[in-house]
This record gives C-alpha cells, structure tokens and sequence, in this order.
C-alpha cells in the first residue's frame, strides 16, 4: 500500500461488483473513470451518495466517465442495499458497486486511513483519464457526503486541459474563460485560439472557453 499520486498509473484490480466481475483497466477501456469509495452500505449520507451518482448518469456519459464505486461489504450487501438505493431516492442504480470484503482494493489505493477509521473506507475520489493515469484525487470524512457537480466540474477542466491547452481559474465554470497554459507563448496565442485573449500579465493571458461556439 502505498500513497496514490498525481500522475501514477491506476492500479489494475479484478473484483467481484454487483454488475459482474470486472477487470478495471479493460472495464474502463478507452474511457475516463471515476472510482470512489464510501464507508458502508445501509447508511444514510452514502445512500443519498449512489443515488446522486445514478442521477447523474447522463453528465458522466456525456463526458465519457465511467463511474464505480466501492465498500468493504460483500456483494449480498450491496444488492440488498441496491434496493433501498433505488426506492428510497427515486432512481434506479446504473454503476457497478465493488464487494471488496478482503479489502483488497481499499489497501491497493490506500482508501482506509485508520486513524479515522481503522475497519471502513474513507470517502475517496480518484478521476482517472483515457491513459489510465491519476487526474484527480480527493477524500472526505465519512461525515461528509460529496459534491458530485464538483466533480463534474473538475473533469470538465481536465478534459479541457487535454484536449485544448487550457486550464482554468479559481472557481471557474463551464462557459467562463480560461487560462492560456504557460506552455504557449504569447506570440503563437492567435493562431491557437482564434476567439482571442487578454494579456493581463504577461504569465496571465486569458481566453474565452475554446470549445464553445
Ligand atoms: C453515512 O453514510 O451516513 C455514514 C457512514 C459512516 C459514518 C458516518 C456516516
């Protein structure tokens, strides 16, 4: 077990999740991926969690994400849980859920910190790209249920950065502008992005978001 960086490559798993043994890397194929775990089944900030994801199921396809998510509780527990997910916040459970009983998985991405809790996972994200390398990492007390539109916004700036050497400001959000990369000098900006830009500083040259109309 060790600490999961930026830029590490996903580990690879098999595993047992309530739509059928997966391999992860062929699971995610030439997808992006989100992987995040929550600290049991049968609790209420995590069933409120999976039914959030499974409404939001549309976003991740447009996106191209795959999502799963993962317990230390076994496979039974989830499908009876699945259940109550589907009933009690009126949607219907469209991602696979990790039985990871063993915690094979949980030390793989260091997903239990024991000084919060020594037995359960912790609530952590990590945003893997088509490279299978790690974008995004993040993790929040098991008090504390995610903020999935964050999400959604954070994969849209990655996938921004990827595809059009952009990054994007603090707070920023779909449709605002976009920070031109210090990679680009100034002198090449107009032939890059046509829309143009602001020269704020020479190190801060702003530009609108390049894959709008
Ligand atoms: C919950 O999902 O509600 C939860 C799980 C573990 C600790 C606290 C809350």
């Amino acid at each position: 077990m060790s600490t999961i960086k930026l830029g590490d490559e996903a580990p690879n798993f098999t595993a047992q999740t309530t739509e059928g043994e997966i391999n992860f890397h062929n699971w995610l194929g030439d997808n992006w991926g989100i992987l995040f775990s929550h600290p049991a089944d049968y609790t209420p900030v995590c069933t409120t969690e999976l039914g959030t994801v499974a409404k939001y199921k549309a976003e991740f396809d447009k996106r191209n994400v795959k999502v799963a998510a993962l317990s230390v509780d076994g496979l039974d527990s989830h499908n009876g849980w699945v259940k109550d997910i589907n009933e009690t916040q009126n949607t219907t459970v469209n991602f696979p859920i990790i039985a990871d009983e063993d915690k094979k998985v949980a030390m793989l991405y260091d997903m239990i910190h024991p000084n919060a809790d020594n037995q359960l996972t912790v609530r952590s994200v990590f945003v893997i790209g088509t490279d299978k390398k790690v974008k995004l990492t993040i993790t929040y007390p098991a008090s504390t249920g995610r903020n999935f539109d964050e999400l959604l916004r954070v994969i849209d700036s990655l996938q921004l950065t990827a595809n059009h050497k952009v990054a994007t400001p603090a707070n920023w959000n779909n449709g605002d502008d976009c920070v031109v990369v210090p990679a680009i000098a100034t002198a090449d900006i107009p032939a890059i992005f046509p829309k143009g830009y602001t020269e704020v500083k020479p190190y801060l040259r702003m530009t609108p978001q390049p894959n709008l109309d």
